[in-house]
């Protein structure tokens, strides 16, 4: 969808869009038609008890002396805030998304609305609009996305700007989608990393490790995972330098198909496992969203990319491998794989740079789904100031977290009887162990926290701002944790 900004309403017919906010409909709201339209604009939606609610809509036809193909309220809530707006910006794409419209004419003229305002209306609409119809080759005419430019008029001098900024996110939410949708014979650690060589066209650098550099650096945790696959790992590392400071390190889990291993996973419902990438998806739409809008801040992003598949050559439960760090682990269950690949990803950007803060985001257990729905991802740290600013960045950018706890005794149940520790100590608490898994390689000076986004990677229900698939939960919220612990210091 193509966005422009205008100073007076194009002429051709289209579809002209009033969005209406506050506690009642105002004669004021309407003053961009004519009186008589006005005027049956407010009797139908007396009429259809249309209460301005955010995504509420109300579509009508103007007499003559009007020009539009249609006249749409849409309700954007009391107080306008930016999550309605989104709210209201989604359900206009999800209404004319396949309508047979073309345009939409989004008409701000004299009503107070803000820049900032009309931006989150835009990403509403925008991310609400994405999709994946790249594979599909018999559709009906009637059934293709129709809508593809939205035209905003007479909106505040700083909408422009705003946009530009958000935007940058949408396209990073977009990417994330993307790499999350794509099935697992398409998306694969080399082709992970084509799909993110773009991102040097931004001004991130790139540097990938193939698995030989891996097994020289002593990576036997993560290549572990990888030696059951014929797709060879790969670590991708994408660095935006947008301040002289010590850089923060995003880690993302990239299991790009997750058989479960030797350990094998139920057939039901395992072709799930090809998103068990949406935490390195999440660290790669963050990257580009920072890039895009310049951020004032210093990130390296990591992706831990392998395939976790059961052949002659796959690991075996009780097998003992070699981390990164010097550390050893009794692989119980190869599918408690994602901690594999992390704990080698998190060392390997300690050593490499001087991190003292990072977030890894990963889909790593199916017991925060237990514990959380699909609501909000589970969130362990070291450190509370960290932790408090992650939960403020969920909660302004609506990928929600929710602090779990860690402590000694949890620790404890990971200890081997035969190596350093193990991957898996069963179903108690099992999200719990497993970020004491990832602790136990981050050192005590650096502020960790881990992100466990199993249950909000990929919905069966349309939201707010996304159709049933990938939602690309966690590149806004890693935005914004940007914009507000990192770029204001
Ligand atoms: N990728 C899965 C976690 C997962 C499960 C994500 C279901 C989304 C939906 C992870 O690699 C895994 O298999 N975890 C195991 C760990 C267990 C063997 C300790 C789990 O959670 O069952
Ligand atoms: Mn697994
Ligand atoms: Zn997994």
């Amino acid at each position: 969808v193509n966005i422009s900004f205008v100073e007076t309403r194009p002429g051709d017919p289209a579809i002209v869009v009033i969005p209406v906010g506050g506690e009642t409909l105002e004669q004021s709201q309407l003053a961009t038609l004519g009186e008589q339209d006005r005027d049956q604009t407010m009797r139908a939606a007396a009429s259809a008890r249309f209460e301005l609610e955010a995504g509420t809509i109300l579509q009508l036809f103007p007499g003559q002396a009007d020009t539009a193909k249609a006249i749409v309220l849409l309700g954007i809530g009391k107080d306008g805030n930016d999550a309605d707006l989104e709210k209201a910006g989604g359900a206009l794409s999800a209404r004319f998304l396949a309508s047979g419209d073309e345009a939409l004419v989004i008409n701000v003229t004299g009503l107070a609305v803000t820049g900032e305002q009309v931006a989150h209306l835009l990403l509403g609409a925008v991310l609400r609009a994405w999709r994946c119809d790249e594979f599909r080759t018999r559709w009906k005419p009637r059934q293709k996305p129709s809508l593809n430019a939205i035209i905003v008029v007479g909106a505040a001098s700083d909408a422009r700007k705003a946009w530009t900024d958000i935007s940058c996110v949408a396209d990073g939410v977009a990417f994330a989608r993307e790499l999350v949708t794509l099935p697992a014979n398409v998306l694969y650690p080399e082709s992970f990393v084509e799909r993110c060589r773009k991102l040097a066209d931004l001004g991130v650098e790139i540097t990938v490790l193939d698995d030989h550099q891996m097994a020289d650096l002593g990576m036997g945790a993560l290549l572990g995972v990888a030696q059951g696959s014929r797709r060879p790992a790969r670590l991708l590392v994408m660095r935006w330098k947008g301040a002289d400071a010590d850089p923060v390190a995003f880690v993302g889990k990239g299991v790009t198909f997750d058989t479960g291993g030797i350990s094998i996973k139920p057939a039901a419902g395992m072709e799930d496992m090809k998103w068990d990438m949406g935490g390195a998806a999440a660290v790669a739409g963050a990257m580009m969203a920072l890039a895009g809008r310049k951020a004032k801040a210093h990130v390296i992003g990591v992706c831990g990319l392998v395939e976790n598949m059961p052949d002659g050559n796959a690991q075996r439960p009780g097998d003992v491998v070699t981390s990164m760090s010097g550390q050893t682990i009794e692989v119980i269950n190869t599918d408690a794989e994602g901690r594999l690949v992390l704990c080698d990803a998190i060392t390997w950007v300690q050593k490499t740079h001087n991190v003292k803060t990072i977030v890894d985001l990963a889909t790593l257990t199916g017991a925060i789904i237990v514990t959380l729905g699909h609501e909000q991802a589970g969130l362990f740290a070291n450190d509370d100031a960290l932790a408090e600013q992650l939960m403020a960045a969920g909660a302004a950018s609506r990928d929600k977290l929710w602090r779990l706890p860690l402590g000694d005794a949890y620790d404890k149940l990971i200890d081997s009887a035969i190596a350093d520790m193990k991957n898996s100590c069963g179903a108690p608490a099992s999200s719990i162990t497993a970020a004491h898994f990832i602790k136990r390689h981050v050192a005590d000076d650096v502020r960790w926290a881990h992100l466990d986004i199993a249950g909000t990677v990929w919905t069966s229900t349309p939201g707010a701002t996304w159709n049933k698939g990938a939602t690309g939960f966690g590149v806004r919220l890693l935005d914004r944790f940007a914009a507000d612990a990192l770029e204001q210091r």
